[in-house]
């Protein structure tokens, strides 16, 4: 199943080359936008189609980029049964995915390099999440949130 991608203006670089090494690695994914780096456009529009095409199931896990990964965060967080996780270390990137299960990495396209940004997005995708007694924390996330 695809990754979904989206990006604002000032993630469209950083997008453009995770993109590049998701087509050098033969993996799927789908570009939710934008299509380029200017004019200016708003995060929540691009991050929106993304959380909404992993909470649907259309796509298996979603990256999305903004400045600083924020305010691409906070939208996808208000979509049903999404866990997006801002990150900016390889450490990061591996706990999002072993305690907290996130389907949704955040990065920002002003602070991250792009290697940087490969290597979280390589352990984002390989790290399985560990369950046990972290199932029950992230079921009352959503038991809590009513999302
Ligand atoms: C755009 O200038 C910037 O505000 C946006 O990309 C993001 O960083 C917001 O959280």
């Amino acid at each position: 199943m695809a990754i979904a991608l989206g990006s604002d203006h000032a993630g469209y670089a950083l997008k453009q080359a995770l993109r590049r090494w998701l087509d050098a690695q033969s993996i799927e994914y789908t570009d939710f936008g934008c299509f380029e780096e200017s004019p200016s456009v708003d995060y929540a529009d691009f991050s929106f189609r993304v959380a909404s095409a992993v909470s649907s199931g259309v796509c298996s896990r979603g990256v999305v980029i903004c400045g600083t990964g924020i305010g691409a965060m906070i939208t996808a967080n208000k979509v049903g049964n999404i866990r997006a996780a801002l990150c900016c270390s390889d450490y990061m990137a591996e706990m999002a995915r072993r305690h907290n299960d996130a389907n949704i990495i955040a990065f920002g396209g002003r602070t991250t390099t792009p290697e940087l940004a490969v290597s979280m997005l390589r352990i984002f995708l390989d790290t399985p999440f560990e369950g046990g007694r972290h199932f029950g924390r992230v079921e009352k996330i959503h038991h809590l949130t009513g999302r």
